[in-house]
């Protein structure tokens, strides 16, 4: 696919969250994604509340940024709890040709995944920069451990195999919502992506992956052509 300049891509990520901000009815619990093209599916959301289209719509957000923009703009907002959601609308930062995911660039992993395995209905949202023909191809996967011992938990890390480092953008290691620290695991060609999700997270001091698989059913993709609706198989 052509490069597109980032004014157009701009509109497009906006267009994409847009048709998933459309698929939002009165009455329902939404799951409000993180990053730059969730903030577009929030104000979307917003604008139509504010319109008076959702009476009665409740967010559950899966990062302080999304609670304070959705709040800001009216909408009700829960913690997360038992109840299953009608619908979460995310971003993603790689999508494989099965809808298969990898999250948490921006560092909400923990949060998205605890929230968006509540929903009855998983929508991504991205530009195409995100499709990939296999997970790990442009981005590292997230892996969000404990700060207690993370010396300890980054050798194991290590001991699988996983080459990658502590995300570090500034003197101290960057910090999740959760108070966890996040190691940017680099992919092998070829793995199983379901099997390392168990041996990570059977692997001490690992909290959670940003590997969501299985769960998106389906993804708005901002593309040179326009956007593009994909159907998990
Ligand atoms: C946040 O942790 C991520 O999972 C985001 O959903 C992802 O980084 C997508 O962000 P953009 O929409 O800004 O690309």
């Amino acid at each position: 696919m052509a490069d597109l300049p980032s004014s157009n891509l701009e509109s497009l990520k906006k267009e994409a969250a847009e048709r998933a901000a459309l698929l939002v009815q009165p009455g329902m619990r939404v799951g409000l994604g993180s990053g730059s093209t969730s903030k577009y599916a929030i104000l979307a959301i917003g604008r139509r509340f504010q319109a008076g289209e959702l009476a009665g719509v409740v967010g559950v957000a899966t990062s302080e940024a999304s609670d304070t923009l959705a709040r800001s703009l009216g909408l009700s907002v829960e913690t997360l709890d038992p109840r299953p959601l009608d619908l979460a609308i995310d971003g993603a930062d790689e999508i494989d040709p099965h809808l298969n995911l990898i999250k948490g660039l921006g560092g909400a992993l923990l949060r998205e995944k605890l929230t968006e395995v509540q929903a009855r209905r998983l929508v991504i949202i991205a530009d195409h920069s995100k499709l990939v023909t296999r997970l790990g191809e442009k981005a590292p996967l997230p892996v969000e451990i404990a700060r207690f011992g993370f010396l300890s938990t980054l050798e194991r890390l290590r001991a699988l195999g996983l080459g990658g480092r502590l995300r570090q953008p500034g003197a101290q290691p960057y910090l999740t919502d959760n108070g966890n620290y996040i190691f940017d695991a680099q992919l092998p060609e070829t793995f199983d992506a379901a099997a390392l999700e168990r041996t990570l997270k059977g692997t001490l001091g690992v909290v959670e992956t940003g590997f969501f698989l299985g769960m998106a059913e389906r993804a708005f993709v901002a593309a040179p052509e326009g956007v593009l609706e994909l159907e998990r198989a």
